[in-house]
């Protein structure tokens, strides 16, 4: 065929309809006029947060869309067309250098994102994101408000269910040490509890529950496991102290399942995160026995029955305080 003037013409022609059609129409045609089950409109509040939202790039590190291929991390809900209704320019976000904040409301109480919009490193101590201390006292206030509400009529109840239990874990906060312990046991549920750490506080588990405590608790905790960590000051209940567990091993000689099961799952209503989606198994049990060990000064990981001998790491060099050794490795044992 021989390229004529005429047919360069009908050829641009038929190229522009054809990149209209795909750029134009079908995405007006498969836009979501109907508002997704979730979708809420914002309170005035959130509106100012979101502005704030803006104003201060956290779209620059934050997406809002759970896309398909997310979903095996754990999130909650993937996201759809009709959560984004009215909202302009949508937020989807293209970098994700933080984690994903569509499902984010409901998540943490309010006094954790103080501690965190205070600073990062406060909650989370390897994080990069900036201090928004600067803001404020009371544009943090909105900024929360839009973060609670963020992920809309699922975030209402996620939020309310934290409240629900903030009221319970503060009244039981105010009951005294030994209430609240009892408390915060109580909830855990009775399988757990007897439960004794399947993996021996060998020395390199000690050390591997050191790093992960520097990298996740510290900021909360504090260094010697007392509870005065910076973010302290923010939080309400604050973090445990965990030297005053030590009273409390009312449960008789295991605390490696109470303390698991905890950090699994976060205690809702409190500051304190779940880590069942970032610790595998391992780990979380690597820092319940540096926890059991350094603050609570007990070690239940040397108590019968022992199990199967899974060890393969040298034994510690110097006696637990309350346990026995390990039958394993004869002959290393003083
Ligand atoms: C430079 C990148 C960056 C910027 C800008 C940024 N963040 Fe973050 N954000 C992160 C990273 C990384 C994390 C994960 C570590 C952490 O928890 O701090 C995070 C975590 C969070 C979390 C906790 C999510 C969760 O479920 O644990 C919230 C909420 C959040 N950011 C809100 C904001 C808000 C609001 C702004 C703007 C005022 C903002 N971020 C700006 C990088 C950023
Ligand atoms: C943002 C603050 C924060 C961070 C980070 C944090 N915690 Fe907590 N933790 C708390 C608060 C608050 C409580 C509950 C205090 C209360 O209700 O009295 C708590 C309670 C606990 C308990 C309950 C103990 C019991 O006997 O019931 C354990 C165990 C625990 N934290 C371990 C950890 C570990 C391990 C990490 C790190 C992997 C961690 N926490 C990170 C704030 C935090």
């Amino acid at each position: 065929m021989r390229m004529t003037p005429a047919l360069v013409l009908v050829g641009s022609v038929v190229i522009f309809t054809a990149s209209v059609f795909a750029v134009i129409v079908v995405p007006w045609q498969t836009m979501a006029h109907q508002p997704s089950a979730a979708w809420r409109e914002l309170s005035a509040d959130e509106l100012a947060g979101r502005k704030l939202y803006i104003a201060n790039g956290c779209t620059y590190c934050h997406s809002q869309f759970v896309r398909t291929q997310d979903w095996d991390l754990g999130m909650e809900r993937i996201s759809q067309p009709g959560d984004y209704l009215g909202l302009s320019p949508h937020l989807l976000g293209t970098t994700r250098t933080g984690p994903d904040l569509a499902q984010q409301g409901g998540e943490h109480p309010d006094d954790w994102h103080v501690a965190h919009l205070v600073s990062p490193r406060f909650t989370r101590p390897q994080s990069l994101m900036p201090r928004f201390e600067f803001l404020g006292q009371e544009n943090i206030r909105l900024l929360i408000a839009y973060l609670q509400g963020m992920g809309g009529r699922d975030a209402d109840q996620r939020v309310q269910r934290q409240q629900e239990w903030k009221a319970r874990a503060v009244a039981a906060y105010n009951a005294g040490a030994d209430e609240n312990v009892k408390w915060l046991h109580d909830n855990v549920p009775e399988g757990w509890r007897p439960l004794p750490t399947p993996y021996p506080a060998t020395e390199p588990s000690l050390q591997r529950g050191a790093k992960v405590y520097q990298d996740f608790c510290i900021g909360c905790h504090g260094p010697v496991g007392d509870g005065q960590g910076p973010a302290a000051p923010y939080l309400n209940p604050p973090p445990l102290n965990f030297t005053t567990l030590r009273r409390n091993l009312v449960d008789g000689k295991y605390i490696g399942g109470i303390l698991y099961y905890q950090i699994m799952n976060g205690i809702t209503g409190t500051a304190m995160p779940y880590f069942k989606h970032e610790l595998e198994s391992a780990k979380i049990w690597d820092v319940s026995n540096f926890i059991a060990a350094n603050f609570i000064g007990f070690d239940d990981s040397n108590t019968e029955p022992a199990g199967i001998d899974a060890s393969y790491e040298p034994l510690r060099t110097q006696k637990p305080a309350s346990g026995r050794w390990r039958d394993h490795g004869k002959g290393d044992a003083p």
